[in-house]
């Protein structure tokens, strides 16, 4: 990125403080030489408005561009490579429509099913959000189009969102909350970031110098520009001084005359200024001066792809007795959904189509010359006699907009009481009973998944849905998405549940790092479906696991044979576990994944490279990622609740070694080899508790290893003096240094 400040060269304080917020909804300002250029949301297809009626709600219209899946369903495909041709096809519609900055993607961990905004995030896993959100970010900015990563962080329930504090302990920040953006910004170097409206531990995301320079900048290297969220700034010289270089959307000017009062006054340097205009004219000479000057994009080809993509990212939940895929057959399809579909999410990302597949059409399509009859929903008894005389139900279920959006959260998970009446009806009279699911949040399906034989998960699947599901059902396509998140048996027992959304002002991450599957893992606790699940119309045994150190991780292989009758993609997932650690950890935690499309009688080795760091765990002590010595247990399987196979790797370790002093306990002094023969030499003949040899028994040892060092001197009544225990510190430590 070029930050030269040449591009603000003769630029006043003035004009340096105007190029900091936008000249409208959507526009930075043309200043100088510095063009305006325009940003748009994202992230699965291009809102770009262009009449007086403006918004970040989604209520306004907007030209017509490809709605890709939104990130619930493409989450589920598991596919960086897909995600980025998507990228690729997203900057071209940017460069089409005239828009220079694509507002995404969205790598918000999903910490609570509720959060109103999970359709537009990817997981509750962090390497798999970084993994996608880094490909989408190199496919558009491969167009010369800057992508914008948000929402810069924690920021994760709507409830409250323009003040709520996310108070989250720094450990649980590094590991879940910031490690999908670091991801991103350290793989795919995002052109800007998008600060969240949110506190974090109490300071505006906007505001947080800490956030917005020490680690962002300073650490990762990020080198683009930092802009708000739409409205995100409270104050703009105290965001300014922390590392915000664009405010958007415009405030008339009067923000921009605030910087300059306070630079006036003395209370932000004019520096901070200089750096956040020069960022901005960077990106603005960079973002116009790349790319193609096309003026319009292949329509039916980004359908193809939005088709492409949407199969890949239904999952087979469930498929009893092989019920799936049907063959052409007499149906009855039931449920509105079926005839308008649920594709996408409402609020700032709302994309309006080129066009729109309904699935009612696109099955009846593949049907050949059957019957297949078509019923809302609304009326069950008509349901059952038509499902009833088909061969197959299809039934149709799933969340309307009204019940998820950008701005609220939802208050449960259920399905509605109406829809799962609907199911037992015709699950009654129609054992052979396949449930299409459609919602952006996770719902509550313990009831679906008992009533029905099949069940496929849209999730939300774009403009080009209702082929795909079609195609799906019919068996033209093998599924092959996996769950990106958990679905728990009920709300109650998911790891946020008493503590979302804030209160007072505050929301307290009380799980720590136990989020999603690493809470239900660890503790053991059943689930409806488990994270990474889904299923395949043919089968795959594993084999041959293998693991080798490298300077950089871990290199995983291992072999996925088709024992099946067609072909499929299976996506292999590797795990990772300490057992011993010495600080809390996950049962296992997803360290890496890798797909492998196996014809049938087939085998294909998968190479899964693990990085050092998805092993670490982040030590507030040592302020960097450590890496424990020991024995890690690597599993392969396909879903974190099918492992198929578990090798172990030893590591050396890279813990930081700290002096011993007076405030090290016994136990820490036993535990080290150097420490531990000192001190039991000593120990041995002058015991400073009175205590004989022979008791100083291992339960004994056990009650006293919470014991300062220091205070040894006190319990020996003289017999260890202070200096005497000085010294001995001072000769370990010499000893291990
Ligand atoms: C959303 C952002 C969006 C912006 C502009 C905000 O309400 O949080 O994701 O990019 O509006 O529409």
């Amino acid at each position: 990125m070029t930050h030269s400040e040449d591009h603000i060269a003769g630029l006043d304080l003035t004009d340096q403080a105007a190029l900091g917020s936008g000249a409208s909804f959507w526009t930075t300002k043309t200043i100088g030489t510095v063009p305006a250029i325009m940003l748009t949301d994202g992230p699965h297809g291009v809102r770009h408005q262009t009449g007086s009626a403006t918004d970040h709600l989604g209520i306004s219209g907007s030209e017509p561009a490809t709605c890709f899946p939104p990130a619930v369903g493409l989450s589920q495909t598991w596919d960086p490579a897909l995600v980025e041709r998507i990228g690729q096809a997203l900057g071209d519609e940017s460069r089409a429509l005239g828009v220079q900055v694509l507002l995404g993607p969205g790598v918000n961990i999903k910490r609570d099913p509720r959060c109103g905004r999970n359709f537009e995030y990817y997981s509750e896993d962090p390497l798999l959000s970084g993994a996608l959100g880094a490909a989408w970010v190199r496919g558009v900015q491969s167009r010369g189009v800057g992508s914008s990563l948000k929402h810069f962080a924690a920021n994760n329930a709507e409830h409250d969102r323009m003040r709520a504090s996310s108070d989250v302990d720094l450990r649980t920040l590094r590991e879940i909350y910031l490690r999908s953006f670091e991801i991103v910004v350290r793989q795919a170097g995002p052109w800007t970031v998008m600060c969240s409206y949110n506190r974090i531990n109490g300071v505006y995301a906007a505001e947080n110098a800490w956030l917005l320079t020490t680690v962002l900048r300073d650490e990762w290297g990020f080198d683009g520009v930092v802009v708000s969220d739409w409205g995100a700034v409270a104050d703009r010289p105290t965001a300014v001084a922390a590392g915000l270089d664009l405010e958007m959307p415009t405030t008339g000017g009067i923000s921009d005359a605030e910087v300059v009062r306070a630079v006036d006054a003395g209370t932000l340097d004019a520096a901070a200024v200089t750096r956040a205009a020069a960022r901005v004219a960077g990106l603005a000479h960079r973002v116009t001066q790349t790319g193609t000057s096309a003026t319009s994009f292949d329509i039916d080809a980004h359908h193809e792809l939005a088709r492409e993509a949407a199969r890949r990212a239904i999952v087979l939940l469930k498929n009893d007795d092989d019920l799936l895929p049907l063959a052409p057959s007499p149906l009855a399809v039931i449920g509105g959904f079926a005839q308008e579909p649920r594709y996408q999410g409402g609020g700032s990302s709302h994309v309006n189509p080129t066009r729109l597949d309904i699935p009612l059409d696109e099955i009846g399509r593949l049907a050949g010359d059957h019957a297949v009859s078509y019923c809302p929903g609304t009326d069950t008894t008509a349901a059952a006699a038509a499902a009833e005389s088909a061969e197959t139900a299809i039934v149709f279920l799933g969340l309307t907009a009204e019940e998820e959006s950008e701005g609220y959260d939802r208050e449960h998970i259920d399905l509605p009481a109406t829809q799962l009446d609907l199911l037992r009806a015709v699950v009654d009279v129609q054992p052979r009973t396949v449930v299409v699911l459609s919602h952006g949040g996770v719902v509550r399906l313990d009831a679906v998944a008992d009533l029905a034989p099949a069940v496929l998960d849209g999730a939300l699947l774009g403009q080009a849905g209702g082929g795909a599901l079609a195609d799906v059902l019919f068996g033209i396509a093998n599924p092959s998405g996996r769950l990106a998140e958990t679905v728990p048996l009920r709300l109650q027992d998911c790891p946020a549940y008493l503590n979302f959304p804030s209160e007072s002002g505050h929301t307290v991450y009380g799980e720590r790092m136990f989020v999603g599957y690493r809470w239900y893992d660890s503790r053991e606790m059943p689930v409806t479906f488990p994270f990474g699940h889904g299923l395949s119309y043919t089968r795959f045994g594993y084999s041959d696991l293998e693991l080798t150190t490298t300077g950089a991780g871990v290199a995983v292989r291992v072999t996925v044979t088709n024992t099946g009758d067609r072909p499929g993609r299976e996506v292999v997932q590797a795990y990772a576990g300490l057992p011993g650690s010495r600080v809390g950890r996950p049962a296992r935690w997803l360290a890496g994944f890798a797909s492998a499309t196996v014809e049938p009688g087939h085998r294909q080795t998968v190479e899964i490279p693990i990085d050092r760091t998805d092993l670490a765990y982040w030590s507030t002590d040592a302020g960097r990622w450590v890496v424990e010595a020991g024995e890690y247990a690597v599993s392969v399987g396909a879903s974190s609740r099918d492992i198929r196979l578990t090798a172990t790797v030893t590591l050396d370790g890279d813990e930081p070694t700290r002096p011993f002093t007076r405030e090290s306990t016994l136990g820490e002094l036993l535990a080290d080899p150097v420490a531990a023969q000192t001190l039991l030499t000593v120990l041995g003949s002058a015991s400073p508790f009175g205590a004989t040899d022979s008791a100083l028994g291992s339960n004994l040892l056990r009650m006293l290893e919470s014991v300062p060092i220091g205070r040894v001197v006190g319990f020996s009544a003289g017999k260890v003096t202070r200096e005497q225990l000085d010294e001995l510190l001072a000769s370990v430590n010499a000893q291990r240094s």
